[in-house]
């Protein structure tokens, strides 16, 4: 509790342009300021009084100046006083001199760390980290949603400042081949189908008889205004037409290929078109409802940063930042984007002798489909160049254990070696190794690229909720990630 204070305390600190207590190196400009506006910081609560009085250093753009008499001015803090620093980590203080609030993985106290100093290793920085996971987690990020198109302004943004030329690539029906899974669904009398939607469809709610073809009958004599379901075949269609059967009303697909039933739906505009996925289906003669809440249709980004192009020797690092529809996904996955963001920064500052992909993906919670856009434009010498691939998906709740480091099939591989090795060489911790292929590291190892994914285990009371907030994770956690990435670059 008192280190939590000590970081609530050193954020309105650095926030009021006040410097750490006990430094006494000068300010310098961080590479990016990240711009904590009002609206994206939580009001403080009660302010303790400080232990040591703060020297009144002014920061390059402070954004209260202090004055003297008042040493604690009021200001807006940033959520990161609700933070949760476990046990491990409060060993670990380390103020750096550009004004941010760093752990040393050393584990000097406070004050400046020889080994850090001497190395220049650059350290994650849990102000920026804060700041980036309170405007990520402000609402939901589903897929093509307002606040995740906003979240790609606000990296883009962010990236650009640290010197990224920032690619898109759209993320649609049309790169990925086929639409999002939808919540549509036919219910008849006894029970419920749970139906797709598909890319281009007419959206809407219908009630009619039901007409389920079967070619070992004789033809129907006519579809009109029916619910059609089709079995494994979309030819029946084409006679329909050339038979003058009349029109349908909807048309459900039952083991159609994605592709065929985006070109129905092409072909048959004014009507419900939509793929079944499961449960019972209604007979020939039934009275059943179709829904089709959604066509299938979206439109968004992946993100795509790359240092040092061409130098060789690859390093990738992915995490989503869609997140599920109603939840503001802070541990799944903003954590994740916020220090993929800072590695970015991190990466800039440490300079390294090879290349460093950075992919912000989309679309994960529909299917991965960031990632599999991604990977189908990846040029077989951009296969061939990657040496390992991390992904950072869901590994900050504070209420569980330390990250883990995950392979799909639970077999290590080039990214696991290569990681351990690199944080035993530096004496680091390392983590636990398990199986789970349940992200976008798995289209990448389908790929045959070496891949892992730094992830915590599902918790049921923040996977894919709404409660899953920003105060609810460990920073510690974020700078643990963070620096085992690291640890691998450099
Ligand atoms: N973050 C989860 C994946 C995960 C689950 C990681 C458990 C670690 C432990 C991810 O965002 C997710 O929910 N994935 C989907 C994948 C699907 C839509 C292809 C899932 O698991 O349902
Ligand atoms: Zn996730």
């Amino acid at each position: 509790m008192k280190r939590m204070l000590a970081l609530a305390l050193c954020a309105a600190l650095m926030m009021s342009g006040c410097k750490a207590p006990g430094k006494e190196l000068p300010v310098s400009t961080p590479a990016v300021t990240p711009a904590p506006t009002e609206e994206t910081l939580a009001a403080p609560t009660a302010s303790p009084a400080p232990t040591a009085a703060p020297a009144a250093t002014p920061a390059p753009t402070p954004l209260v100046t202090p004055s003297p008499e008042d040493a604690l001015p009021e200001v807006t803090a940033p959520p990161m006083r609700d933070f949760v620093l476990p046990e491990a980590a409060e060993q670990r203080w380390y103020f750096a001199e550009t004004g941010s609030i760093q752990i040393c993985p050393h584990g000097a106290e406070e004050g400046l760390c020889p080994t850090c100093h001497e190395t220049g290793v650059p350290l994650p920085d849990l102000m920026r980290l804060a700041t980036s996971l309170s405007l990520l987690t402000e609402a939901p990020r589903p897929m093509g949603s307002a606040h995740e198109s906003d979240c790609a302004d606000f990296l883009t943004d962010a990236l650009t400042e640290l010197g990224y030329n920032v690619i898109s690539q759209p993320v649609t029906p049309q790169t990925v081949g086929y639409g999002r899974p939808g919540t549509n669904s036919l219910s008849y009398a006894l029970g419920t189908a749970k139906l797709g939607a598909v890319a281009g469809s007419k959206e809407g709610q219908l009630t009619a008889e039901v007409l389920f073809y079967d070619p070992d009958e004789p033809l129907p004599a006519s579809v009109e205004g029916k619910i059609l379901i089709l079995e494994k075949s979309t030819s029946f269609l084409s006679l329909m037409r050339g038979l003058g059967l009349g029109t349908p009303a909807a048309i459900v697909l039952k083991d159609v290929p994605e592709a065929a039933a985006k070109t129905v739906a092409e072909q048959w505009p004014e009507q419900i078109v939509t793929l079944y996925e499961e449960g019972p289906l209604p007979r020939s003669g039934d009275e059943a409802t179709v829904t089709s809440a959604g066509n299938g249709d979206y439109d968004s980004e992946n993100l795509i940063a790359v240092y040092g192009a061409g130098k060789g020797n690859a390093l990738y690092f992915c995490a989503h930042y869609d997140s599920a529809p109603l939840s503001p996904g802070a541990c799944d996955n903003g954590a994740g984007v916020a220090v993929l963001l800072e590695l970015a920064r991190l990466t800039a500052e440490l300079a390294p002798e090879r290349e460093v992909r950075f992919l912000f993906l989309t679309g994960e919670e529909d299917g991965l489909f960031g990632a599999t856009v991604y990977a189908k434009n990846m040029a077989n010498e951009e296969k061939a160049a990657v040496k390992a691939l991390y992904n950072l998906d869901m590994f900050a709740d504070a209420a569980q254990g330390t990250p883990i480091l995950y392979t799909c099939d639970g077999q290590d591989n080039a990214a696991t070696a290569l990681l351990y090795s690199a944080l035993f060489a530096q004496g680091l911790e390392m983590p636990a190794f398990g199986k789970e292929d349940r992200s976008d590291h798995a289209v990448f190892d389908g790929l045959g690229i070496p891949a892992a994914m730094f992830a915590q285990s599902e918790s049921d009371e923040l996977y894919h909720t709404p409660y899953d907030t920003a105060e609810k994770l460990s920073v510690s956690y974020m700078d643990q990630v963070a620096l085992w990435c690291m640890a691998t670059i450099g």
